[in-house]
């Protein structure tokens, strides 16, 4: 298998961790390089789930090492709790993971700060996961956020007094909001990497390796278009979801990676506020959303639904310079008699979230179940025809096909994943 950058195409949510965890089974290494833990990666292993923030998707794999980029912002105690409960549950995790000691921290204050920002914004809320996620990237840009590595620093203390007081004073003073004393957060964080540090180091003598090999998983989290670039500003992440990211996230080069894995929804999702064109704000949108479970893996907040936009879809692999795509939830729409595919509309208006000239193409559903199916040719016509018909639109082939949540729930139609 090749070194394999895998990358949601839409709005997050596409499926990446299955995805993940089916290939993880032929990879070497499962890396994450950017965002944090408010990313939800959901794994099914004959009907068992385990929901996956920080730690990479290939960790149930016991030949897969686990490996956190630089481009990661670790929460200690979110790291400390995923790693207590995969071993609770028998998975193997000390001989496997690894985190670069350039990862930024999010501390306390920047939780604090997340949730005050956007209870100001009030109707224009982000809707953030309220994880810290993006005050913890603002203080790694603007040269004040601590790196693992601060940890064995004799000026950590200072340097960690310094940045609280600067987060409770705007706390204070700009927010009206209570302040985190400084005592704490100190004592937990001395606390937190004391059980860690022996997961830390310079990891690039090991990326190296591992890319060398081949069967790497780079494993992206949220999606395109919540990327601080490219997506819908100011509703995105607070980093580089996009191949660039991968490149900043673990200091490897274009070239070490030789396949974009585009991971697609059979329709799409957002959960959050923000423009989403072709959103299905009735009955229908509420029913493709109960059948296909669809609520947030790390707030539990529903997720808005509507039909597979291919605008973006196109947007996406040229961005990531997509080989193939994985379509996932193919099986959530097997009761509809009508399927629409979403083609084309003008500029989003901001300020309205709306768009002009929506132009749909609309199929026959094929209204059988699809959840059992081993191979292309078990899929029922019209599935078959809706598939290749998002191939036709998007000039892009569909290598990979799920039809339910379960790792054994997984058509390939590409020899390199075999
Ligand atoms: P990620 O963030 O991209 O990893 O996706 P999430 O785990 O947040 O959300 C995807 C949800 O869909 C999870 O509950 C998965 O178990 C589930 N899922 C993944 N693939 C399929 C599929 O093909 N069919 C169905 N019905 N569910 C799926
Ligand atoms: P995975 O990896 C879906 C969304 C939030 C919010 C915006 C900013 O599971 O696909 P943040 O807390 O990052 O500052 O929130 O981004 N968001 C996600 N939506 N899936 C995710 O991750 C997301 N991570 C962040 O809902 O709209
Ligand atoms: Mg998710």
């Amino acid at each position: 298998m090749p070194n394999i950058f895998l990358v949601g195409t839409h709005w997050g949510d596409e499926g990446k961790g299955k995805i993940v965890d089916v290939l993880s089974d032929k990879s070497t290494a499962c890396v994450r390089f950017q965002g944090g833990h408010n990313a939800g990666h959901t794994l099914v292993i004959k009907g068992k789930k385990t929901i996956l923030h920080l730690i990479p998707s290939g960790i149930l794999r016991d030949s897969c090492k686990s490996i956190i980029g630089n481009g990661v912002v670790v929460s200690l105690e979110a790291l400390i709790d995923e790693i207590d409960n995969l071993v609770t549950s028998d998975v193997q995790v000390e001989d496997k993971l690894t985190i670069s000691e350039g990862c930024h921290i999010i501390l306390p204050t920047h939780k604090a700060l997340d949730i005050a920002r956007e209870k100001s914004l009030g109707k224009k809320s982000i809707g953030t996961t309220g994880r810290g996620i993006g005050p913890a990237y603002e203080d790694k840009v603007s040269r004040q956020g601590i790196r693992l590595k601060d940890f064995e620093d004799k000026n950590f203390e200072k340097k960690l007094q310094n940045l609280v007081s600067y987060h409770n004073f705007i706390l204070k003073n700009y927010y009206n909001d209570s302040e985190v004393p400084l005592v704490s957060v100190i004592k937990d964080l001395e606390s937190y990497y004391s059980q860690v540090k022996k997961y830390v180091c310079n990891i690039e003598e090991l990326l190296n390796e591992v890319v060398k090999t081949s069967g790497c998983i780079f494993e992206g989290a949220q999606g395109t278009m919540l990327d601080i670039d490219h997506g819908t500003y100011p509703y995105v992440t607070s980093s580089n979801t996009t191949f660039a990211g991968l490149l900043s996230g673990t200091g490897l080069s274009p070239t070490d990676i030789e396949y974009s894995l585009g991971i697609t929804k059979a329709y799409t999702t957002r959960v959050g506020q923000g423009p989403f064109p072709s959103e299905l704000d009735g009955e229908l949108g509420k029913n493709i959303a109960k059948w296909g479970g669809e609520k947030g893996a790390t707030t539990g907040r529903d997720r808005r639904c509507g039909w597979l936009d291919t605008k973006i879809l196109r947007k996406s692999i040229k961005l990531n310079n997509i080989n193939g795509i994985a379509l996932t939830k193919l099986d959530v729409l097997d009761k509809l008699d009508k399927i629409k595919i979403c083609l084309n509309y003008g500029e989003i208006d901001y300020n309205s979230m709306s768009v002009n000239d929506l132009e749909y193409l609309e199929m026959d559903g094929w209204q059988q179940s699809t959840s059992n199916a081993k191979s292309y040719d078990d899929l029922p016509k019209n599935a078959k025809l809706y598939i290749e018909k998002i191939e036709d639109i998007c000039s892009t082939s569909i290598v990979l096909v799920s039809t339910g949540p379960d790792r054994e729930q997984i058509i390939y139609r590409n020899k390199i994943f075999e």
